[in-house]
């Protein structure tokens, strides 16, 4: 039993889409949510740049007393996360592209997969889609400009509408029934996905997976808190306060922070 907050990070505001499912499993668990706005997307950067941002986040949650950290983002764990484990004692979650589920599921023997480039050029990505994908077509695209309107609090705005059309395109011409969401961020644009796709594509990402893993290893090490009263939930952002807090919507704790 521990009382110790859990410390999630991301590139920016789009880990909140995994914060969310894990409140929603864990409600009384203490979270510390950091947003490195200032330095994203991280998708653009070198694996090196990525591997010091990521250090660079661990060690402020470390520092807070985080009994665990979740990394929010894919592109910091398909880049970072063997480095993270090996220097860090604590338990470290992931979070990966749904590419296995959607590979296991789909009809078409066709699924889309959208994520950043840092994402889908790295090996651990690679080597997840020819473990489970090997037979089935993938059609990959770098969801380029997505993070930043999402940042800025573009979520609606014509030039998303325009760049999903363009990246969404070839998966509808190739028959996909699964949309695969490689990045956290790209969650909170499920309204316009599921009207730009057919009714026939199912579209999914890691959050809930990522919730149910975290509490499965917070037990393991008899982390869990068994408290009844409801967790103190803190979120730091070095970006734009007023956008992480729209998408939390509730009034929750969101404090600038330079880190
Ligand atoms: C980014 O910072 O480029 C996106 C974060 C992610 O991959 O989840």
């Amino acid at each position: 039993m521990s009382k110790q907050p859990i410390g999630i990070f991301d590139s920016g505001v789009g880990g909140t889409s995994i914060w969310k499912e894990i409140n929603m499993l864990l409600p009384n668990e203490s979270t510390i949510y950091l947003a490195d706005s200032a330095n994203a997307p991280y998708g653009l950067k070198t694996k090196e740049t990525i591997i010091n941002l990521s250090i660079k986040n661990v060690e402020y949650l470390i520092n807070q007393d985080c009994k665990i950290i979740v990394v929010a983002c894919n592109t910091a764990t398909t880049n970072a996360i063997y480095i993270l484990r090996d220097k860090y004692k604590l338990p470290i979650i992931g979070i990966e592209p749904a590419i296995k589920p959607a590979a296991l599921n789909t009809k078409t023997k066709a699924v889309g997969i959208l994520a950043t480039k840092g994402t889908l050029s790295s090996e651990l990505f690679h080597k997840t889609t020819d473990l489970f994908a090997r037979n089935i077509k993938v059609i990959e695209r770098i969801g380029e400009g997505l993070v930043e309107l999402i940042e800025s609090g573009q979520l609606y705005s014509e030039t998303m509408r325009n760049l999903l059309k363009q990246y969404l395109q070839p998966m509808i011409d190739a028959n996909v029934d699964y949309l695969v969401l490689g990045c956290t961020h790209y969650p909170y644009l499920m309204p316009l996905l599921i009207e730009l796709l057919p009714n026939n594509v199912k579209i999914i990402d890691s959050g809930e997976a990522v919730a149910r893993q975290t509490k499965a290893v917070l037990q393991k090490y008899d982390l869990l808190n068994n408290s009844i009263a409801k967790g103190n939930c803190q979120f730091f952002t070095n970006g734009k306060t007023e956008v992480l807090a729209s998408l939390l919507k509730d009034t929750l704790d969101v404090k600038y922070l330079n880190f």
